[in-house]
């Protein structure tokens, strides 16, 4: 998605500038903290966020950039712990090594620490929206990042692994929606909250996130051959996306938000 390419472009600059307006100070501890950044992912959470304010109002889609960059903190702050040996164990993220592998255990678990706390003071700086707004916007992170869903999903999926909870169908999918819809409905319900679109217009989006989340956790599953992809075997679950997708595809938005609907669908293709 070309849009999407020149988002990451633009973005990437402006994470790691910001990073290092904080973290500067402490060469070691910019170089740790900004290396995910450095790397770079999709920068999918931000990049709908700010199409989804583009959406709403588009005059004003740059306001919203503090939280794109927290959103994007959040995330990586969850991979970053997601891969430590007491949780995935994972060796590789993006094609380099990991963020313990390449500056040890202790170092990951702290520069996850500083990433989620991150988040919260580059949007407590926002003056471009009321108070309120900002407030209610911060609390809706918190609560989502936390209880809600991510760390409430990380839970489930770490007792499914640990067979302290069964593996089935429902188990996967009521994790899956916990551990990554969460954020990517996050990236959804921010720009309403900010912006205060008409009720119908606030539906119509909820609902697309909410639907886009599962589906992305879906197609994950199908790519990483595990999660649903195990409980429910490959066509099943290729079945099931192309009805997320379906239903997706039939709420009336614009042809960006459609566009990156599609652009998650492909990746199973
Ligand atoms: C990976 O997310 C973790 C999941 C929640 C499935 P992404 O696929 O967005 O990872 P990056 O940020 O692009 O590497
Ligand atoms: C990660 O899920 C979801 C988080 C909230 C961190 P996975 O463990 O499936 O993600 P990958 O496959 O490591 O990217
Ligand atoms: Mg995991
Ligand atoms: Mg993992
Ligand atoms: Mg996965």
């Amino acid at each position: 998605m070309k849009e999407l390419q020149e988002f990451n472009q633009f973005f990437k600059e402006y994470s790691i500038t910001s990073l290092k307006k904080r973290l500067g100070g402490v060469k070691e501890v910019f170089e740790i903290c900004s290396y995910v950044f450095e790397v770079g992912g999709k920068f999918f959470r931000p990049f709908l966020l700010y199409k989804v304010a583009e959406y709403i109002d588009y005059s004003r889609r740059d306001k919203v950039l503090p939280f794109c960059l927290a959103l994007e903190l959040i995330h990586n702050y969850s991979l970053i712990h997601d891969d430590l040996p007491c949780m995935d164990n994972a060796d590789f993220r993006r094609g380099v090594p990991t963020v313990h592998k390449k500056f040890g255990e202790a170092e990951a678990v702290l520069a996850g620490d500083m990433l989620l706390t991150l988040a919260f003071d580059f949007v407590s700086d926002c003056k471009d929206f009321e108070p309120q707004r900002v407030l209610r916007a911060i609390k809706k992170m918190s609560q989502y990042s936390s209880y809600r869903y991510l760390i409430t999903g990380q839970f489930f999926d770490i007792w499914i692994q640990k067979n302290r909870m069964e593996r089935n169908e429902q188990s996967i999918k009521i994790t899956n929606m916990y551990k990554t819809s969460g954020l990517i409905l996050l990236a959804v319900e921010i720009p309403i909250i900010l912006f205060q679109p008409i009720y119908s217009i606030a539906y119509k989006l909820v609902r697309y996130g909410y639907l886009l989340g599962l589906l992305f956790q879906a197609t994950d599953d199908f790519m990483d051959n595990d999660g649903l992809a195990m409980v429910l075997g490959k066509e099943e679950l290729r079945d099931l996306i192309d009805k997320l997708y379906n239903r997706i595809s039939k709420i009336e938005l614009n042809e960006s938000l459609k566009d990156i609907a599609r652009f998650v669908y492909d990746r199973v293709l």
